[in-house]
C-alpha cells in the first residue's frame, strides 16, 4: 500500500521552525512521509506567522493556489497551523473554505487526533488556545507544552542523519505586550519549562550527536523556573546546559533588554561553550518611540547594556531588531535610530517596516501615520548603514583565525540561507557564496563561528560535523572566506552533509 504523504511549509521565526520539526515528527509517527510539493501530498500544512501583515498575505496567497487542487482532490486535508491560525480562528475557514483544519501553536499536540477526526468525516476542525488566556488552565497547558516538546521523532527529520544543531524551547509565550506586537495574543502568557526537562532533552540530543543547541524563548533572558527547592534563572540554566557531555556550543535567543541580568554576561565570559553572541532587539533609538512602544527601557539604558556586553565579553557578536516607521516616528526619531546603530556597531541587524496588527494596542489607539514610501526609504537607509559597518568589521577579521562548526557543503548552505531569508525577508541582502577566485564550489564547506558568522572554505566530506580552525582570507558583506588550518574536534557521528534543522525535504 502506498504510504500517505504530507507537505509542510514554514513561515516566520525559529519558534516556528522548531514547531514544524515537532509536527513533522508527529506526522512521521502516523506513518506519513514528506513530499516536496502540495500536489503530491495527502495532508498540506502551512505553519504560519502573524507578526507582520506581509507574512499573513503570503499564506493567503499560497492557500489561494491550492483551491483548484482541493476541488480535484477533496479528500486532501489542508491545515493552517501556528500564529495566524490562532489569530484568525474560524474566520480562516469562512475566508478560505478549502481549509480543513485550523490549529494554534499551543494545540499542536492534538494534530493527530484532529486529522483522524476529519478523515472519519467529522468535517473541518478548529483548535485554539483562546488568545492564550482561555481554554486550558495553567497546569493543563504546561502538561500540554511538555507533551509537545517531548515528541522525540521530531528531532530526526532525515532518518539516520546526524543532527548537529538543534533548537530547544525553554519558554513559551510573552507577557511584555509591546504595543505593536501580536505575539502575546497568539502565543499566550509567558511560561518557562522545567529546567530538568530541558537538560534531559539536551542530554538526549547530545547522545544523538548534537553538538550545538540554541535555547529559544520570546524573551529568553526572562526564563525563570521555580520548583520546591530552587529558582533557576537563564544564567543557571546556561551553566547546566553547557555542562551536558557532548555539547560544544550553547546559544540563546531572543533577549529582552529591560529584563537583562549581568549574571548572564558572567556566564558567557566564564564558560567557553556559551557562545559570545547576543541578539537583543532595540527596536528604536528614540526614547519617545520606545515609550510609545512600551518597551520599558531608555536608549541610555540600552547603550549601557551594550557597553557592558563588550566589557564582559570582548569580541561578542551583537545583533538587533529595529522597526522603522512606527506610529509618530519623525525624521528626528529615525536619525536617532541611525545614530544608535552607528554607535553600537552590530554584527547584524534585522529591520522591519511597521505593520499594524489587529488587536494590538498600537493598532487600536495610534495612527499608522508614516507613509509606506517613507518606511521603505528608512528601511533601506538603515540597512545600508549597517551593511557598511558589518563589512568594515568583517575586514578586521582577515588574517586571524576562528573556530568553525562545519554544517555542510556550501550548496546546501545556500539553500538553507534562502530558506532563512524567506523567513527573515528584511535581513541585509542576499548573501553570496562565491569564494575567492579559483575556488572550486563543489569542495566548499560552510560553517559558523562562535559569533554566528558564516564561513566558507575548502574542505573534505569528513570535515562535516567537525569543529575546525579556519584562517580568514577574504570577506564579503555577509560571508567570511578562509583556509582550513586544523581539525579541533572530529565529527562525533557519521556526517551526511545535510543541514538537519531545515525540515523534511
Ligand atoms: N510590525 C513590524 N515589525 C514587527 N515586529 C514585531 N511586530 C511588528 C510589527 N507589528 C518585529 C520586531 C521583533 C521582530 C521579531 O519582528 O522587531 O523583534
Ligand atoms: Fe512581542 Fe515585545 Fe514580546 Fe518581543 S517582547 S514577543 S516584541 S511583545
Amino acid at each position: 500500500m502506498k504510504a500517505e504523504t504530507y507537505y509542510l511549509e514554514t513561515f516566520g521565526c525559529q519558534m516556528n521552525v522548531l514547531d514544524s520539526e515537532l509536527v513533522a515528527g508527529q506526522l512521521r509517527r502516523l506513518g506519513l512521509v514528506p513530499v516536496s510539493e502540495p500536489p503530491r501530498a495527502d495532508v498540506v500544512l502551512f505553519n504560519t506567522c502573524s507578526v507582520r501583515r506581509h507574512a499573513e498575505d503570503k499564506v493567503l496567497s499560497r492557500l489561494g493556489q491550492l483551491k483548484a487542487l482541493k476541488r480535484r482532490r477533496p479528500e486532501m486535508i489542508i491545515a493552517v497551523i501556528g500564529c495566524m491560525a490562532e489569530r484568525m480562528g474560524a474566520d480562516l475557514l469562512a475566508q478560505t473554505p478549502q481549509v480543513d483544519l485550523v490549529c494554534g501553536p499551543g494545540e499542536l499536540d492534538r494534530l493527530p487526533t484532529l486529522i483522524s477526526e476529519i478523515r472519519a468525516g467529522g468535517g473541518p476542525r478548529v483548535a485554539l488556545s483562546g488568545t492564550g488566556r482561555g481554554r486550558r488552565d495553567d497546569a493543563d497547558r504546561r502538561a500540554a507544552d511538555d507533551r509537545i516538546e517531548l515528541l522525540d521523532l521530531a528531532r530526526t527529520p532525515v532518518p539516520g542523519a546526524a543532527v548537529l544543531q538543534s533548537y530547544v524551547r525553554v519558554q513559551r509565550g510573552c507577557d511584555k505586550f509591546c504595543t505593536y506586537c501580536v505575539v502575546p495574543f497568539v502565543r499566550g502568557p509567558e511560561r518557562s519549562r522545567p529546567a530538568a526537562n530541558i537538560v534531559a532533552e539536551v542530554t538526549r540530543l547530545a547522545e544523538d550527536g548534537c553538538r550545538e543547541v540554541t535555547l529559544l524563548g520570546q524573551t529568553v533572558n526572562s526564563y525563570r523556573f521555580a520548583d520546591d527547592h530552587q529558582t533557576v534563572s537563564l544564567a543557571r540554566l546556561l551553566e547546566r546546559v553547557q555542562a551536558v557531555p557532548g555539547i560544544d556550543r550553547v546559544r540563546f535567543v531572543t533577549s529582552f533588554p529591560a529584563d537583562w541580568d549581568d549574571d548572564i554576561f558572567r556566564v558567557m565570559r566564564d564558560y567557553p561553550k556559551v557562545m559570545p553572541y547576543l541578539h537583543i532587539p532595540a527596536q528604536s533609538g528614540s526614547d519617545h518611540i520606545l515609550r510609545a512602544m512600551c518597551r520599558g527601557y531608555t536608549v541610555a539604558e540600552y547603550l549601557r547594556l551594550m557597553d557592558a556586553a563588550r566589557q564582559y565579553v570582548p569580541g561578542i557578536g551583537l545583533a538587533g531588531d529595529f522597526i522603522v516607521g512606527f506610529c509618530g516616528e519623525t525624521a528626528e526619531d529615525f536619525r536617532a535610530t541611525v545614530a544608535l546603530v552607528q554607535r553600537v556597531e552590530y554584527q547584524n541587524i534585522f529591520v522591519f517596516k511597521y505593520s499594524p496588527r489587529p488587536g494590538t494596542s498600537a493598532e487600536r489607539v495610534k495612527d499608522d501615520d508614516v507613509p509606506l514610501d517613507v518606511k521603505a526609504a528608512r528601511n533601506n537607509e538603515l540597512l545600508a548603514v549597517q551593511s557598511e559597518i558589518a563589512h568594515r568589521h568583517k575586514r578586521t577579521l582577515v588574517g586571524g583565525t576562528c573556530e568553525v562548526l562545519v554544517e555542510g557543503y556550501s550548496k546546501v548552505a545556500q539553500r538553507a540561507q534562502r530558506a532563512a531569508e524567506a523567513e527573515q525577508p528584511c535581513e541585509e541582502s542576499a548573501p553570496e557564496f562565491a569564494g575567492p577566485a579559483g575556488t572550486a564550489r563543489g569542495d566548499q564547506l560552510v560553517g559558523r563561528t562562535p559569533t554566528d558568522q558564516i564561513v566558507v572554505f575548502d574542505g573534505r566530506p569528513e570535515h562535516v560535523g567537525a569543529l575546525v580552525r579556519v584562517r580568514i582570507e577574504a570577506v564579503s558583506p555577509l560571508t567570511l572566506f578562509g583556509r582550513l588550518e586544523a581539525v579541533v574536534a572530529p565529527p562525533r557521528t557519521p556526517a551526511r552533509g545535510a543541514l538537519p534543522i531545515l525540515g523534511p525535504d
